[in-house]
Protein backbone atom coordinates (compact mmCIF):
# COMPACT_ATOMS: atom_id res chain seq x y z
CA UNK A 1 0.00 0.00 0.00
CA UNK A 2 1.52 3.56 -1.38
CA UNK A 3 0.70 6.93 0.52
CA UNK A 4 -1.27 9.00 -2.10
CA UNK A 5 1.59 10.79 -3.05
CA UNK A 6 2.80 7.70 -5.17
CA UNK A 7 0.02 6.36 -6.28
CA UNK A 8 -1.19 10.20 -7.98
CA UNK A 9 0.79 11.58 -11.45
CA UNK A 10 3.42 13.45 -9.29
CA UNK A 11 6.43 14.78 -10.22
CA UNK A 12 9.53 16.17 -8.58
CA UNK A 13 10.72 19.79 -8.43
CA UNK A 14 13.87 21.05 -8.47
CA UNK A 15 15.83 22.15 -6.44
CA UNK A 16 14.89 19.86 -3.01
CA UNK A 17 13.13 16.96 -4.82
CA UNK A 18 9.39 18.55 -3.87
CA UNK A 19 6.97 15.71 -4.81
CA UNK A 20 3.42 17.39 -6.03
CA UNK A 21 0.80 16.38 -8.00
CA UNK A 22 1.49 16.96 -11.36
CA UNK A 23 -0.92 19.42 -11.71
CA UNK A 24 0.84 22.16 -10.45
CA UNK A 25 2.26 22.73 -13.86
CA UNK A 26 -1.23 24.18 -14.35
CA UNK A 27 -0.97 26.50 -11.70
CA UNK A 28 2.82 27.32 -11.26
CA UNK A 29 2.81 30.21 -13.52
CA UNK A 30 0.09 31.81 -11.46
CA UNK A 31 1.87 31.11 -8.17
CA UNK A 32 4.84 32.80 -9.42
CA UNK A 33 2.79 36.11 -10.40
CA UNK A 34 0.41 36.27 -7.78
CA UNK A 35 -0.10 39.79 -6.73
CA UNK A 36 1.75 40.12 -3.16
CA UNK A 37 0.60 43.18 -0.81
CA UNK A 38 2.48 44.55 1.94
CA UNK A 39 -0.52 43.51 4.27
CA UNK A 40 -0.69 39.97 3.14
CA UNK A 41 0.93 37.68 5.85
CA UNK A 42 1.81 34.46 4.29
CA UNK A 43 1.32 31.05 6.45
CA UNK A 44 4.29 28.40 4.88
CA UNK A 45 4.20 24.80 6.80
CA UNK A 46 5.19 21.37 5.72
CA UNK A 47 2.19 19.82 6.28
CA UNK A 48 0.57 18.51 9.75
CA UNK A 49 2.75 21.07 11.48
CA UNK A 50 -0.23 22.57 13.31
CA UNK A 51 -0.85 25.35 9.80
CA UNK A 52 -4.65 25.39 10.59
CA UNK A 53 -4.18 26.45 14.37
CA UNK A 54 -1.28 29.13 13.52
CA UNK A 55 -3.50 30.30 10.32
CA UNK A 56 -6.30 31.01 12.50
CA UNK A 57 -3.69 32.68 15.41
CA UNK A 58 -2.63 34.98 12.04
CA UNK A 59 -6.18 35.71 11.12
CA UNK A 60 -7.14 36.72 14.55
CA UNK A 61 -4.60 38.76 15.34
CA UNK A 62 -4.72 40.53 12.27
CA UNK A 63 -8.69 41.03 11.96
CA UNK A 64 -8.54 42.51 16.09
CA UNK A 65 -10.55 39.47 17.10
CA UNK A 66 -13.17 38.60 15.23
CA UNK A 67 -14.96 35.83 16.78
CA UNK A 68 -17.83 36.52 14.96
CA UNK A 69 -16.16 37.21 11.51
CA UNK A 70 -14.23 33.73 12.05
CA UNK A 71 -17.10 31.78 12.14
CA UNK A 72 -17.18 31.68 8.59
CA UNK A 73 -15.26 28.69 7.42
CA UNK A 74 -11.51 29.40 7.72
CA UNK A 75 -10.67 27.87 3.82
CA UNK A 76 -13.01 30.62 2.37
CA UNK A 77 -11.03 33.48 4.94
CA UNK A 78 -7.49 32.54 4.26
CA UNK A 79 -6.86 30.77 0.94
CA UNK A 80 -4.71 27.96 0.53
CA UNK A 81 -2.11 29.02 -2.69
CA UNK A 82 -1.64 25.76 -4.11
CA UNK A 83 -5.21 24.11 -3.72
CA UNK A 84 -6.00 23.28 -7.20
CA UNK A 85 -3.47 21.18 -7.60
CA UNK A 86 -4.90 18.92 -5.24
CA UNK A 87 -7.99 18.48 -6.25
CA UNK A 88 -8.55 15.57 -8.32
CA UNK A 89 -10.85 14.47 -10.68
CA UNK A 90 -13.96 14.80 -9.72
CA UNK A 91 -14.75 11.24 -9.79
CA UNK A 92 -12.03 10.27 -6.97
CA UNK A 93 -13.70 12.53 -4.59
CA UNK A 94 -17.55 11.88 -5.25
CA UNK A 95 -18.20 12.87 -1.41
CA UNK A 96 -17.87 16.58 -2.08
CA UNK A 97 -20.13 18.40 -4.42
CA UNK A 98 -19.28 19.56 -7.92
CA UNK A 99 -19.62 23.01 -7.03
CA UNK A 100 -17.27 23.24 -3.57
CA UNK A 101 -14.42 21.14 -5.81
CA UNK A 102 -15.13 24.06 -8.53
CA UNK A 103 -14.67 26.71 -5.91
CA UNK A 104 -11.59 24.80 -4.68
CA UNK A 105 -10.27 25.38 -8.51
CA UNK A 106 -11.23 29.19 -8.40
CA UNK A 107 -8.91 29.63 -5.22
CA UNK A 108 -6.33 32.04 -7.17
CA UNK A 109 -9.00 34.16 -8.16
CA UNK A 110 -11.31 34.45 -4.94
CA UNK A 111 -7.95 35.11 -3.09
CA UNK A 112 -6.57 38.17 -5.90
CA UNK A 113 -10.40 39.68 -4.96
CA UNK A 114 -10.37 38.91 -0.98
CA UNK A 115 -9.68 42.56 0.69
CA UNK A 116 -6.85 43.17 3.01
CA UNK A 117 -5.16 42.11 5.37
CA UNK A 118 -5.17 38.51 3.67
CA UNK A 119 -3.64 35.39 5.43
CA UNK A 120 -2.68 32.67 2.64
CA UNK A 121 -1.57 29.63 3.83
CA UNK A 122 0.81 27.38 1.95
CA UNK A 123 2.69 24.13 1.97
CA UNK A 124 5.08 25.06 -0.40
CA UNK A 125 8.89 25.19 0.23
CA UNK A 126 10.06 29.60 0.38
CA UNK A 127 11.91 29.25 -2.58
CA UNK A 128 8.59 27.93 -4.50
CA UNK A 129 6.39 31.00 -3.49
CA UNK A 130 6.37 33.76 -5.45
CA UNK A 131 9.41 35.22 -5.98
CA UNK A 132 11.28 37.72 -2.80
CA UNK A 133 8.70 36.79 -1.06
CA UNK A 134 10.18 38.39 2.55
CA UNK A 135 10.98 41.05 0.77
CA UNK A 136 7.18 41.93 -0.07
CA UNK A 137 5.08 40.74 2.49
CA UNK A 138 5.27 39.00 6.27
CA UNK A 139 6.01 35.01 6.37
CA UNK A 140 4.95 33.11 9.63
CA UNK A 141 6.79 29.44 9.11
CA UNK A 142 5.24 26.55 11.61
CA UNK A 143 7.90 24.32 12.13
CA UNK A 144 7.04 20.76 14.16
CA UNK A 145 9.87 18.26 14.91
CA UNK A 146 9.92 15.51 12.92
CA UNK A 147 8.63 12.26 14.64
CA UNK A 148 4.79 14.23 15.83
CA UNK A 149 4.45 15.57 12.21
CA UNK A 150 5.18 12.38 10.45
CA UNK A 151 2.85 10.79 13.18
CA UNK A 152 -0.08 13.61 12.21
CA UNK A 153 0.62 12.73 8.44
CA UNK A 154 0.07 9.23 8.69
CA UNK A 155 -3.31 9.98 10.56
CA UNK A 156 -4.24 12.49 7.73
CA UNK A 157 -3.64 10.12 5.20
CA UNK A 158 -5.81 7.59 6.36
CA UNK A 159 -8.70 10.09 6.95
CA UNK A 160 -8.81 12.06 3.72
CA UNK A 161 -10.66 9.63 1.48
CA UNK A 162 -8.67 10.25 -1.77
CA UNK A 163 -5.41 9.72 0.38
CA UNK A 164 -7.15 6.44 1.79
CA UNK A 165 -3.61 4.90 3.02
CA UNK A 166 -3.95 1.99 3.89
CA UNK A 167 -0.42 0.72 4.91
CA UNK A 168 0.87 0.56 8.51
CA UNK A 169 3.37 3.02 10.01
CA UNK A 170 6.58 1.48 9.91
CA UNK A 171 5.82 1.19 6.65
CA UNK A 172 4.49 5.31 6.23
CA UNK A 173 7.88 6.32 8.60
CA UNK A 174 9.93 5.33 5.84
CA UNK A 175 8.36 6.82 3.00
CA UNK A 176 8.41 10.46 5.17
CA UNK A 177 12.35 9.38 5.52
CA UNK A 178 13.04 9.28 2.18
CA UNK A 179 11.10 12.08 1.62
CA UNK A 180 8.76 10.76 -1.06
CA UNK A 181 5.51 12.02 0.01
CA UNK A 182 3.86 14.77 -0.86
CA UNK A 183 5.88 18.62 -0.44
CA UNK A 184 9.39 16.25 -0.57
CA UNK A 185 11.44 16.57 2.19
CA UNK A 186 10.64 17.38 6.00
CA UNK A 187 14.70 19.04 6.45
CA UNK A 188 15.17 20.62 2.53
CA UNK A 189 11.62 22.75 3.68
CA UNK A 190 12.83 23.05 7.13
CA UNK A 191 16.12 24.41 5.78
CA UNK A 192 14.78 26.89 3.14
CA UNK A 193 12.96 29.02 6.40
CA UNK A 194 15.66 28.47 8.72
CA UNK A 195 18.45 29.53 5.89
CA UNK A 196 16.73 32.82 5.91
CA UNK A 197 16.20 33.44 9.69
CA UNK A 198 16.70 37.09 10.93
CA UNK A 199 14.65 38.50 8.32
CA UNK A 200 12.77 41.20 9.49
CA UNK A 201 9.61 39.84 7.60
CA UNK A 202 10.13 36.25 8.88
CA UNK A 203 8.85 34.55 11.98
CA UNK A 204 9.79 30.91 12.86
CA UNK A 205 7.31 29.42 14.98
CA UNK A 206 7.57 26.15 16.63
CA UNK A 207 4.17 24.18 17.21
CA UNK A 208 5.90 22.59 20.49
CA UNK A 209 6.45 26.42 21.52
CA UNK A 210 2.99 26.91 20.62
CA UNK A 211 2.04 24.20 22.76
CA UNK A 212 4.19 25.24 25.68
CA UNK A 213 3.37 28.75 26.19
CA UNK A 214 0.84 30.02 23.87
CA UNK A 215 0.09 33.17 25.30
CA UNK A 216 3.91 34.29 24.69
CA UNK A 217 3.81 33.05 21.49
CA UNK A 218 0.64 35.24 20.93
CA UNK A 219 2.42 38.44 22.57
CA UNK A 220 5.57 38.45 20.38
CA UNK A 221 3.46 37.75 17.46
CA UNK A 222 1.34 40.45 18.01
CA UNK A 223 4.59 42.66 18.42
CA UNK A 224 5.95 41.10 15.27
CA UNK A 225 2.72 42.10 13.11
CA UNK A 226 3.09 45.14 14.89
CA UNK A 227 -0.95 44.41 15.60
CA UNK A 228 -1.73 45.26 19.43
CA UNK A 229 -4.00 43.72 21.35
CA UNK A 230 -5.78 44.20 24.57
CA UNK A 231 -5.53 41.86 27.50
CA UNK A 232 -8.92 41.47 27.31
CA UNK A 233 -9.10 40.59 23.66
CA UNK A 234 -5.30 38.41 24.15
CA UNK A 235 -6.88 36.07 26.58
CA UNK A 236 -9.80 35.79 24.77
CA UNK A 237 -7.72 34.52 21.79
CA UNK A 238 -5.85 32.24 23.79
CA UNK A 239 -9.29 30.43 24.82
CA UNK A 240 -10.32 30.55 21.51
CA UNK A 241 -7.24 28.66 20.53
CA UNK A 242 -7.05 25.94 23.09
CA UNK A 243 -7.64 22.47 21.53
CA UNK A 244 -10.87 21.55 22.94
CA UNK A 245 -12.38 24.58 21.43
CA UNK A 246 -10.63 24.55 18.23
CA UNK A 247 -11.78 20.42 18.10
CA UNK A 248 -15.30 21.94 18.54
CA UNK A 249 -15.11 24.60 16.04
CA UNK A 250 -16.57 24.11 13.06
CA UNK A 251 -15.01 26.78 11.07
CA UNK A 252 -11.17 25.49 11.55
CA UNK A 253 -12.29 21.38 12.17
CA UNK A 254 -13.64 20.03 9.09
CA UNK A 255 -16.52 18.16 9.24
CA UNK A 256 -16.03 16.63 5.82
CA UNK A 257 -12.70 14.94 6.84
CA UNK A 258 -14.35 12.60 10.02
CA UNK A 259 -13.90 9.25 9.57
CA UNK A 260 -17.19 7.80 9.68
CA UNK A 261 -16.17 4.26 11.02
CA UNK A 262 -13.48 5.54 13.46
CA UNK A 263 -15.14 9.28 14.06
CA UNK A 264 -11.88 10.31 14.16
CA UNK A 265 -11.31 14.01 12.74
CA UNK A 266 -8.81 16.42 11.27
CA UNK A 267 -8.07 18.07 14.92
CA UNK A 268 -6.94 15.14 15.79
CA UNK A 269 -4.52 14.64 19.32
CA UNK A 270 -3.07 17.60 19.48
CA UNK A 271 -0.12 16.27 22.00
CA UNK A 272 3.42 16.76 21.93
CA UNK A 273 5.44 13.19 21.87
CA UNK A 274 1.92 11.20 20.06
CA UNK A 275 4.92 9.34 18.43
CA UNK A 276 6.07 7.32 21.31
CA UNK A 277 2.63 5.60 20.95
CA UNK A 278 3.72 4.81 17.20
CA UNK A 279 7.44 4.27 16.59
CA UNK A 280 8.91 0.91 17.88
CA UNK A 281 11.92 1.22 19.54
CA UNK A 282 14.24 0.11 16.63
CA UNK A 283 12.59 2.74 14.46
CA UNK A 284 13.18 5.40 16.82
CA UNK A 285 16.41 4.64 17.40
CA UNK A 286 17.63 4.83 13.31
CA UNK A 287 15.25 8.40 13.38
CA UNK A 288 17.25 9.39 16.32
CA UNK A 289 20.24 9.13 14.23
CA UNK A 290 18.92 10.21 11.42
CA UNK A 291 17.47 13.72 13.08
CA UNK A 292 21.10 14.72 14.60
CA UNK A 293 22.64 13.63 11.20
CA UNK A 294 19.90 16.13 9.43
CA UNK A 295 20.63 19.17 12.22
CA UNK A 296 23.88 18.95 11.89
CA UNK A 297 23.88 19.36 8.10
CA UNK A 298 21.71 22.34 8.10
CA UNK A 299 22.95 23.57 11.37
CA UNK A 300 20.34 23.80 12.88
CA UNK A 301 21.61 22.15 16.25
CA UNK A 302 19.84 24.35 18.40
CA UNK A 303 16.22 24.51 17.40
CA UNK A 304 14.99 21.03 19.28
P1 LIG B 1 -2.22 15.79 15.49
O1 LIG B 1 -2.52 14.96 14.28
O2 LIG B 1 -0.92 15.40 16.13
O3 LIG B 1 -3.33 15.83 16.47
P2 LIG B 1 -2.22 20.96 10.11
O4 LIG B 1 -3.20 22.04 10.40
O5 LIG B 1 -0.90 21.46 9.59
O6 LIG B 1 -2.82 19.90 9.24
O7 LIG B 1 -1.83 20.29 11.49
C1 LIG B 1 -2.71 19.45 12.15
C2 LIG B 1 -2.14 19.13 13.53
O8 LIG B 1 -2.26 20.27 14.38
C3 LIG B 1 -2.93 18.01 14.18
O9 LIG B 1 -1.99 17.30 14.99
C4 LIG B 1 -3.92 18.81 15.03
O10 LIG B 1 -4.53 18.10 16.06
C5 LIG B 1 -3.01 19.92 15.55
N1 LIG B 1 -3.78 21.05 16.06
C6 LIG B 1 -4.74 21.75 15.43
N2 LIG B 1 -5.28 22.68 16.25
C7 LIG B 1 -4.64 22.57 17.43
C8 LIG B 1 -4.77 23.25 18.69
N3 LIG B 1 -5.67 24.21 18.88
N4 LIG B 1 -3.94 22.88 19.68
C9 LIG B 1 -3.03 21.90 19.49
N5 LIG B 1 -2.87 21.22 18.34
C10 LIG B 1 -3.68 21.54 17.31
Amino acid sequence: PEPMSVCRDVIALEPGNVIVPREFLDIAYQIYNFEIRSDDVFVVTFPKSGTTWAQEMIWQITHHCDFEGGKVNLGARSPFLELPMLIPDHKLMPMVPKEKLLQAKRILELARSMPSPRVIKSHLPICFQPPNLLNRCKVVYLARTPKDCCVSYYHHEQLVPIHGYEGDFKSYASWFKRGQLLYGDYWFHLSEAVSRQGHPNLKIIWYEQMKKDLPGVLQETCTWLEQPLSDWSLKELVQHLSFDRFKSNSAVNNAALTNPKTGQCFIRRGKIGDWKNHFDTETSLEWDDWIQEKKREFKINNLF
